[in-house]
């Protein structure tokens, strides 16, 4: 759980890095969906965090690894997010896994929201990605849903 604290701290970063990117390319729109994925992930680590010690644990926290600064589209940042969820998810799954062979009924029952929180997490990379993959070379579609994407809450 401590390596799954990094984990979410490293999510938090890798998106603030692709909002870095969108403002540089004057898509504030989707520097804005960005800076509030970062807020969930640093939610979700601050969740673990409060559940090692709950449990009597020990938080440890080690180095965040630097993400990728650059993309070469917004297509190439949303396939990354798509991605990266999909590996955070198998990283959940693998926790869930170790919880249930140490009979640790009370981390199952914490994981859940995990589980819930990841199929939400990739369908919205999927959808945002499947919405990108439509507009295509279109500079006016991209406007569009820039504009939309800066309407998150
Ligand atoms: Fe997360
Ligand atoms: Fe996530």
């Amino acid at each position: 759980m401590n390596q799954q604290v990094n984990a979410e701290l490293y999510s938090a970063y890798l998106y603030l890095s692709m909002a870095a990117d969108f403002e540089a390319e004057n898509l504030h729109g989707m520097a804005h969906w960005m800076q509030i994925q970062a807020k969930e992930e640093t939610g979700h680590a601050l969740k673990f965090f409060k559940y090692i010690v709950e449990r009597g644990g020990r938080v440890t926290l080690t180095a965040v690894a630097a993400p990728p600064t650059q993309w070469d589209s917004p297509l190439a940042v949303f396939e990354q997010v798509y991605k990266h969820e999909c590996h955070v998810s198998s990283l959940i799954n693998k926790l869930v896994e170790l919880a249930a062979a140490e009979k640790d009924h009370a981390s199952e029952v914490f994981l859940q929201w995990f589980i819930n929180e990841q199929v939400e997490e990739e369908a919205n990379a999927s959808e945002i990605l499947h919405q990108l993959k439509m507009v295509g070379d279109s500079k006016q579609g991209l406007f569009l849903l820039d504009r939309h994407l800066a309407q998150r809450q």
